[in-house]
């Protein structure tokens, strides 16, 4: 196999990552809007569509798992030209705030939300107004990572 093609190949799963997580955040942030609008008047819908948000999570997890390893074998292929330009770095840092943004603000106010279900209705408030801001923040970063890694 020549390195070419590795590199077609690795940039395709590549792709193929990013389309499952962006796919997968865009359907999540359609589903929480409906979350949201159901929240106080029509809980046991409110529920399942946030037992439903769950296990479309996991399609998330496998794109970002596909993301950073074809990332990773990208950079291993190209003999890390990359590591020292500028625009990589952002990137990588972008990568860095969009996990970190997802793990602290995102799991944290889908776990509020779905506890003030039957509870506590300000903090299940207070979790969408974080959420609709976080889904926000997640679509910026990753418009921002794709001009990046295009433009280079
Ligand atoms: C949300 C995360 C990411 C997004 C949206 C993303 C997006 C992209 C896109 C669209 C390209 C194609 C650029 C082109 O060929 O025109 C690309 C290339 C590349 N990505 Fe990523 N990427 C992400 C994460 C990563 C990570 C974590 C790494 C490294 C560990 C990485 C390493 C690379 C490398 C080295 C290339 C250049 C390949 C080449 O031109 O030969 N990426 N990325």
């Amino acid at each position: 196999m020549n390195t070419l093609f590795s590199l077609q190949v690795l940039l395709i799963l590549h792709l193929t990552g990013l389309t499952l997580m962006a796919g997968t955040t865009a359907a999540e942030y359609v589903t929480f809007k409906e979350i949201a609008k159901l929240f106080s008047t029509e809980k046991e819908r409110a529920r399942s569509l946030i037992g439903l948000m769950k296990k479309v999570s996991l399609l998330l997890g496998i794109g970002a798992a596909l993301l950073i390893t074809s990332g990773a074998g990208l950079l291993l292929l190209t003999n890390g030209v990359f590591v020292h330009q500028a625009w990589f770095q952002i990137k990588l840092s972008l990568v860095l705030a969009l996990i970190l943004n997802g793990f602290t603000v995102g799991t944290r106010n889908e776990i509020k939300l779905r506890k003030s279900i039957d509870a506590d209705a300000v903090q299940g408030i207070t979790a969408i107004r974080k959420l609709k801001r976080f889904y926000l923040v997640q679509c910026g970063l990753f418009f921002t990572i794709i001009i990046l890694s295009v433009f280079k």
